[in-house]
């Protein structure tokens, strides 16, 4: 039996959390699309899908324990999804990894490296790779890329993330250069300041008080990117009309400088 018996559009968000994962989610299921939500953790895709049924309704979300550093776990995620829901129209890949606190390159083992640019990079490419036959055959399908500040800058301590980021980008130009002129809209979302989620918004408040900066707590809209706020861009990127595409979008918080320095 159809997991979607409606035939909505399916959007795969690929590294779906609490932050801007669920919040992605639930833009594209408020516009009607059935969500299939990817990652590691059951307990929190429970909450998530849970979540998103009581607010929007039945089958309406579905989840797939998925690791995105294991390329049969990607492929057998989206072969699953297919079967359950159909094909997919908007793949957003939004999983990423690195250190709060980052390290030396001397400092950082090569295992870290490895592990965190599948999660960056290689991910993405075995998740592209699962939708780009559908989208083709349709002749229609987006693309999206979470990227970073570290997608344009090497900063130092951020050895195993920056290079998988940068990589992302590329693939994403890649995708359009290849693909566009057969209607496949892709697009990198540099995000380049804090997110308010629950771990980097909770470090930059304890970081604001260590540093006598407590004032910004009473203006958090102005320092810390919300989730809510950033899905708006990605559903804007979804619906522009062809004649009209962007293909990178960068985004932060009006009291925010530019952390890329781009
Ligand atoms: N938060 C920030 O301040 C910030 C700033 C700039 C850019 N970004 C970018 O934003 C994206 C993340 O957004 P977010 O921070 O709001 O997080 P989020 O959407 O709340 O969660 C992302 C999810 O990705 C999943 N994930 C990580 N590794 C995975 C793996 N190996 N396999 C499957 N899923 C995996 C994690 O779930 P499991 O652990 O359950 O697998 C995590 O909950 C990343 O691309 C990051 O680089 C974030």
């Amino acid at each position: 039996m159809s997991l979607n018996p409606s035939a909505k559009p399916v959007i795969a968000l690929v590294g779906a959390g609490p932050g801007i994962g669920e919040a992605v989610a639930r833009r594209f299921v408020a516009e009607n699309f059935h969500v299939a939500l990817l990652a590691r953790t059951e307990t929190k895709l429970q909450t998530m899908t849970q979540g998103i049924e009581t607010d929007f309704g039945p089958n309406t979300a579905k989840y797939y324990l998925t690791d995105l550093r294991h390329e049969a776990s990607v492929l057998a995620s989206f072969k699953s999804i297919r079967e359950d829901s159909g094909p997919v129209a908007v793949l957003v890949y939004n999983a990423g990894a690195r250190r709060v606190n980052g390290r030396s390159i001397l400092d950082t083992s090569s295992e870290e490296f490895e592990n965190f640019t599948k999660i960056n990079l290689f991910g993405a490419f075995w998740a592209t790779k699962c939708v780009l036959p559908d989208m083709l055959a349709g002749g229609k399908g987006t693309i999206l890329f979470t990227g970073a500040t570290g997608a344009l800058r090497g900063n130092a301590g951020l050895s195993s993330f920056a290079p998988g980021k940068f990589g992302l980008r590329a693939l994403c130009q890649v995708i359009t250069r290849e693909y566009s002129a057969k209607g496949v809209h892709a697009a990198h979302v540099v995000v380049d300041s804090p997110v308010d989620g629950k771990l980097i918004g909770e470090w930059s408040r304890r970081e604001w008080e260590r540093r006598g900066e407590g004032g910004k707590l009473e203006d958090v809209d102005a320092h810390l990117l919300k989730p809510g706020d950033l899905a708006h861009m990605y559903w804007f990127l979804h619906v522009q009309p062809r004649s009209a595409w962007t293909h990178e979008i960068d985004v932060r918080p009006q009291g925010v400088s530019m952390f890329s320095k781009m």
